[in-house]
């Protein structure tokens, strides 16, 4: 296994935005990391391996590289096929040359196994396919060796966790399950990806709401796409108006079947949520130098509304005037 070109470095890392158990959890860690010589001191270790599942898209893979930046740490990313061989019989053999491997590299880095299912499915003793499950098993159990005498940190990603071995799945000190986004982070997440764009506080709130159960990246590719039509579509000469734009993209951009349609997918063009929308898009900066509406006193949710966070002067102006 050649290293090059699965080392991602510290900076090209980004934050993803968590809700608040999982931000909690990622934080309890990272302490325990930086306090590694005090609890040296009493005998404890920091735990070093960690297990994330979710869905697809959910930020398994942008998580782990988020973690090893904040580390100051490159993450070594290793795929199922590193592992899994084309032929009968090589899977022993690849878990110990890939360990190999990575138990040499001299600068500390994140271990980053993807898809982790494919490699460390449950072991099998049904006898339907005698010489498979021996290879399978023995290929776990080499696995399992090799995890335990590793030193760094293990983290691995799977969208199937009721796949994974169970001695597999106890090795790692931390299992996080990475949900779908709540409307607050959804909020969040548009915000961010809309930049330089902005949405008005309660069009933003709409959209959010009809974008419930999306994963971030279905919510990213929305966004992304969006930007792209009012970057290309005037030049190109296509429709702009707001309903011809968002069916090109609602088109394009269809979510993973296994995470159901989120509502603005099945309503489309004649959901609420965009025949309220404010057209054309509007610069965040713009919109945050609005006066305050008046009545949205009374919308209060426990997560601080996103336009806060992401509009720039908003966090200010609230309630000042
Ligand atoms: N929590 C999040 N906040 C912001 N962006 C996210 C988040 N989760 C995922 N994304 C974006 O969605 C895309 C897919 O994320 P990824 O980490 O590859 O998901 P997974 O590994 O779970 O399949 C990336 O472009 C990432 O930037
Ligand atoms: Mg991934």
């Amino acid at each position: 296994m050649n290293i090059d070109g699965r080392l991602l470095q510290p900076h090209e890392a980004e934050e993803p935005i968590l809700a608040r158990p999982v931000r909690a959890a990622l934080m309890e860690w990272l302490m325990e990391i930086w306090s590694a010589e005090e609890l040296a001191d009493v005998g404890l270790k920091a735990r070093s391996r960690a297990l994330f599942h979710g869905a697809p898209g959910t930020g398994k893979t942008t998580l782990a590289h988020h973690l090893a930046a904040r580390l100051g740490l490159p993450m070594l990313i290793i795929r199922p096929d590193d592992i899994v061989g084309r032929y009968v019989g090589t899977g022993i053999s690849n878990v110990r040359s890939v360990f190999d491997v990575i138990d040499k590299i001299d600068e500390p880095c994140v271990v980053f196994f993807d898809e982790f299912e494919t490699v460390a499915a449950r072991r099998m003793t049904s006898g339907v396919n005698e010489v498979g499950e021996h290879d399978h098993n023995a290929m776990i159990n080499a696995l399992l060796a090799r995890m335990d005498a590793h030193e760094g940190f293990l983290i691995a990603a799977t969208n199937h966790a009721s796949l994974i071995d169970p001695a597999i799945w106890r090795r790692f000190e931390i299992q996080i399950k990475l949900d779908v986004p709540g409307q607050g982070e959804r909020e969040r997440i548009l915000a961010r990806y809309l930049t330089p764009f902005g949405l008005p506080r309660d069009d933003l709130r709409r959209i959010a709401e009809a974008m419930s159960t999306a994963a971030p990246s279905l919510m990213r590719q929305f966004c992304e796409a969006l930007k792209r039509q009012i970057v290309v579509g005037p030049k190109a000469g296509w429709p702009m108006e707001r309903e011809a734009v968002i069916a090109r993209i609602l088109a394009a951009n269809e979510p993973h079947p296994d995470l159901g349609r989120p509502r603005l997918w099945s309503l489309g063009i004649e959901d609420a949520a965009i025949r309220g929308l404010g057209w054309p898009l509007r610069r965040a900066a713009d919109i945050a130098a609005d006066p305050e509406p008046a009545e949205t006193a009374d919308q209060h949710d426990e997560h601080p509304p996103a336009s806060v966070v992401a509009f720039p002067g908003r966090a200010t102006s609230r309630g000042g005037d």
